[in-house]
């Protein structure tokens, strides 16, 4: 075989069945990504003799005396960016990055015909971060970034310091480096929804060539713990173990086999004898909690930490203010129903995976694709009685989180095999693992009850919550309780009630998923007082306005009042606002014959990082070149935190953001950090960020007036000198001068996430609805968000459009559907359909006029919120344009078919309406 690679001759020959994107990975072309393994994706996107193909599915010999160009040969030969990469750095056409390359090759293989037909271009190509906008900015030679002055980098729209090597792939995500001795891990994982494992015969397996080990439950720790990863474990059930001698869910780890090669371990699982004893299972949550039915986890509810083991009922929440019966009885309307929500996936490109070896100091080193570094070294030292100083673990490039990585999923079963072989070993789940055995959103059924006067004042809410947790329960009452939380506090009804459960049953593991449960029951609570106001015949919008929480009013939730909580800038009078003008506009849109013409809107509240603390450390230093150092431990998977941490810290040293070196997501760099979730990257380590860097410039302006003769009146930081009222002194010499003093300038900041405020958002759709096909067409999308002093417009405006895409796709199409037996049988991106470039239309982003009294110079957090408002805003329009109420997502056009072809049948009876 002879192949040019990005313009190197190459001459191995391929393994038989080898794709290219192995050969071209195994010679350390990383920029091409692995995304799926089918097709789907395009993340691993290259150009074969200048034709762009999906490498996984292009068999490596037929490159045999053709010339290959990865991203990495995009650029010219002396470095020159293609003019496409220049396009996507100006316009931050990416987010995590990790469909960047894919993106990229695609789009410098467009003629000119088909740079205008980008919906059709970008069929073979997906992204979950971006919502594509600014991919079509993009193209298209949008520029969205700006070069502000020394010191006023907050508030503007810098790009991404990891830019450059995005665009060039060489940003290196977890498995993107050569480990010598590398070996590969696959999991047997269980066909039964429920079984006890009677007996595991491992000895064909240990006989296929290169198998270096097969781990078992009898290999594996005792102890239980939760894969969810919080501050506080002690919140989360104890149900997991790392291979358990019962299988709970189809898809369940029984067995990892460590070898060579993936092929090699893949044979070995084949060859694992199991014996099981099949046992009744349970797929339905309230069936579930009918006596009698089998208990997913017989176990001790105080230590286990679920609230009624035998009901599989693993957590629980009631609360009722004033009193809802005569809440009710004083209501000139009532409506009452029952919503559903469906599981969702993640779905972030980059699968989970980690890589593990022990370092040269004998430290057990754990590279993951993870939201929290710290958490995961916390959790594998106690679960393998390790001290934390012998443990490191540290996130490359995440591609893509979404809350799915705040979870422990592959580190425990990795280091378990680590410990063992003293070896490095890898396990990178496929994209079908990433459906059967990593986590979805939280399945919800929320039955709504509201009331209320004629006059539009809400008497009374109540609302019964039971959240599918699955078969562990990992974050499910964590999620049940944020669920009821901010969605029942948000409206001032005097009377609320709400019962909720977080129940177990035999199916795949929800877990933390972009709102936390609140997308799930606004759902619920914003399409039933839209359906009130209708019945009351009042405009949805102005019932809503009229009982919304006002900014002195105290945040009531279903534990009672969370002292923590306060609003500490209020912007949600401005979201209706914007709002109520996109509705008062007429439709410009063109809309084809016949189609319902509808418009509808939701809004949300959403708190600024969970209950019970979160915390966060920053260590800033003057580095000898006069530059600084920033070293935070919160990981960035594409939300966009290192940037905004260089702009806090810029902004404090007086400098550019150049001059800031940001170091991050790896517990070698500070204290501790809680992770990257709950939205806490800016409001939480962004504090911290900013304690640093406020007490290192004092610390630098004092040294200079006590050792270098600098007036302290005055004087301040300027990049690369300290300005005083009699000149200049370099940084570097302040640097020189304590250093020879045996001093380093450094400082630490520090914040716990506490107190915190809320943020707020508003969505507005206008909708058309095809009464013959059930398709609905979004002909405007309008979103309010309230996060405080924007930090990064152009950043945040990303997080609003990925959120609202993501969100769409969960509204119109996305399902993770359950055979029978409980398992997934959507476990292939061909057969779960993610929102691609052409099913997402452009959303109008507003940012509100507000500045927050808690966080950082004034922010909020905006990370999750986006998606909360999108399926009530929608359902709503597709009520107003249709008549009819849909109570259960997604709004596939199917479901939206059958539905009016109900209703027309129902109006033809003789006598009906
Ligand atoms: Fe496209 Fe993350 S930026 S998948």
């Amino acid at each position: 075989m002879k192949v040019e690679i990005n313009g190197r001759p190459f001459g191995e020959e391929p393994r038989p069945g080898q794709c290219l994107r192995t050969y071209l990975r195994e010679r350390g072309w990383f920029g091409v990504k692995k995304g799926c393994d089918a097709g789907d994706c395009g993340a691993c996107t290259v150009h074969v003799d200048g034709e762009p193909v999906h490498s996984c599915l292009y068999p490596a010999f037929r490159a045999d005396g053709r010339s290959v160009t990865t991203v990495e040969g995009l650029a010219s030969p002396d470095g020159e960016l293609h003019p496409v990469q220049r396009r996507f750095l100006d316009a931050q056409g990416f987010q995590c990055g990790f469909c960047t390359a894919g993106f990229l090759m695609t789009t410098a293989a467009l003629d000119e015909e088909q740079l205008a037909d980008l919906p059709r271009a970008f069929k073979g190509n997906l992204c979950r971060c971006t919502g594509y906008r600014a991919i079509e900015d993009a193209v298209r030679g949008v520029r969205h970034t700006e070069a502000p002055a020394p010191g006023e980098s907050v508030g503007r729209s810098l790009p991404a310091p990891a830019g450059p090597q995005v665009v060039t792939g060489t940003a290196r995500y977890t498995f993107d480096l050569d480990v010598p001795g590398l070996l590969h891990m696959k999991l047997l994982r269980s066909p039964h929804a429920h079984a006890r494992i009677l007996a595991i015969d491992t000895a064909a397996a240990l006989r296929v060539p290169g198998v270096h080990a097969v781990l078992t439950r009898h290999d594996a720790p005792r102890r239980h713990f939760s894969t969810a990863r919080h501050e506080h474990p002690e919140e989360d059930p104890e149900d997991t173990r790392v291979l358990d001698d019962t299988v709970r869910y189809v898809g369940q780890r029984v067995a990892a086999v460590v070898a060579d090669s993936e092929a090699a371990a893949e044979e070995g699982c084949r060859r694992i004898e199991v014996t099981y004893e099949v046992l009744p299972a349970v797929l339905d949550p309230e069936e579930a909690m009918r006596p009698g039915a089998p208990v997913v986890h017989d176990k001790d509810a105080a230590t286990a930490r679920i609230a009624r083991p035998r009901d599989n009922v693993v957590g629980e929440a009631h609360g009722e203010i004033g009193d809802v019966a005569a809440g009710f009885a004083g209501a000139d309307a009532v409506y009452e129903e029952t919503f559903r929500t469906q599981r969702v996936q993640h779905a972030s490109l980059e699968t989970h995976g980690a890589v593990a070896w022990i370092d040269d100091d004998g430290r057990l080193t754990v590279r993951t694709s993870s939201q929290t570094p710290f958490l995961t070294r916390r959790a594998l030292c106690a679960l393998y009685d390790l001290p934390p100083e012998r443990v490191r673990v540290v996130a490359g490039w995440v591609g893509g989180g979404f809350g799915g990585k705040q979870e422990m999923l592959v580190e425990d079963v990795v280091a378990l095999a680590v410990l063992r072989l003293r070896r490095p070993v890898k396990l990178e789940y496929t994209r079908a693992e990433q459906f059967y055995g990593a986590t979805t959103r939280h399945p919800f059924t929320i039955r709504v009850k509201a009331g209320a006067r004629r006059d539009g004042t809400l008497t009374a809410l109540r609302l019964r919550v039971v959240a599918n947790t699955g078969a562990y329960g990992n974050h499910g009452p964590a999620v049940m309780f944020h669920s009821v939380g901010e969605s029942r506090a948000v409206y001032r009804a005097p009377h609320k009630k709400v019962d909720a459960f977080s129940v177990y049953t035999h199916t795949v593991p929800a877990g933390a998923f972009r709102g936390y449960g609140l997308g799930q029951v606004l759902f619920a609570v914003e399409s039933a007082l839209d359906e009130l106001a209708r019945r009351l015949g009042l405009d949805p919008l102005e019932f809503k306005a009229r009982n919304i929480i006002g900014p002195t009013e105290p945040m009531l939730t279903p534990g009672g009042h969370e002292e923590d909580l306060h609003i500490a800038s209020y912007g949600l009078d401005q979201c209706l606002s914007i709002v109520r003008r996109a509705q008062a506009e007429p439709a410009a849109e063109p809309v084809p014959d016949g189609w319902l013409l509808g418009q509808g809107a939701a809004l949300a509240m959403i708190a600024t990082g969970p209950p019970g603390g979160h915390l966060a450390d920053a260590r800033a230093a003057l580095l000898p070149d006069g530059t600084f150092d920033l070293a935070v431990g919160t990981a960035e998977f594409g939300n966009g935190t290192t940037t905004v941490h260089q702009q806090i810290a810029a902004g404090e040293l007086g400098t550019t953001v150049e001059r800031i070196a940001v170091r991050q997501s790896d517990t070698d760099v500070v204290r501790h950090d809680t992770g990257a979730f709950g939205s806490t990257g800016t409001v939480v380590a962004g504090k911290a960020t900013l304690r640093a860097c406020r007490a290192l410039a004092d610390q630098v302006l004092d040294f200079a007036a006590a050792h270098l003769g600098v007036a302290r009146e005055g004087c301040r930081l300027a990049p690369e000198a300290v300005l005083h009222p009699g000149g200049r002194l370099p940084l570097k010499e302040v640097y020189d001068a304590a250093r020879a003093l045996g001093l380093g300038l450094a400082a630490d900041g520090h914040f716990g996430g506490t107190p915190r405020s809320v943020a707020f958002n508003a969505h507005w759709f206008r909708v058309a609805v095809a009464p013959g096909t059930g398709e609905i067409r979004i002909l405007r999308s309008v979103h309010a968000a309230d996060a405080g002093k924007v930090m990064n417009p152009m950043q945040c405006r990303g997080q609003v459009e990925g959120g609202v895409a993501q969100a769409l796709g969960a509204t119109l199409f996305e399902q993770v559907r359950l055979d029978e037996r409980g398992a997934v049988d959507t476990a292939a991106f061909r057969r779960y359909r993610l929102p691609q470039y052409a099913d997402v239309p452009r959303t109008e982003v507003h940012f509100m006029e507000t500045a927050d009294a808690i966080g950082p110079l004034g922010a909020k957090s905006m990370s999750e919120s986006p998606f909360n408002p999108v399926a009530p805003a929608l359902a709503n329009a597709v009520r107003d344009a249709t008549g009819v109420r849909f109570t259960e997502l997604p709004l596939t056009r199917d479901r939206v078919w059958r539905a009016l072809e109900r209703r027309s049948r129902t109006r033809r009876r003789p006598g009906s309406p």
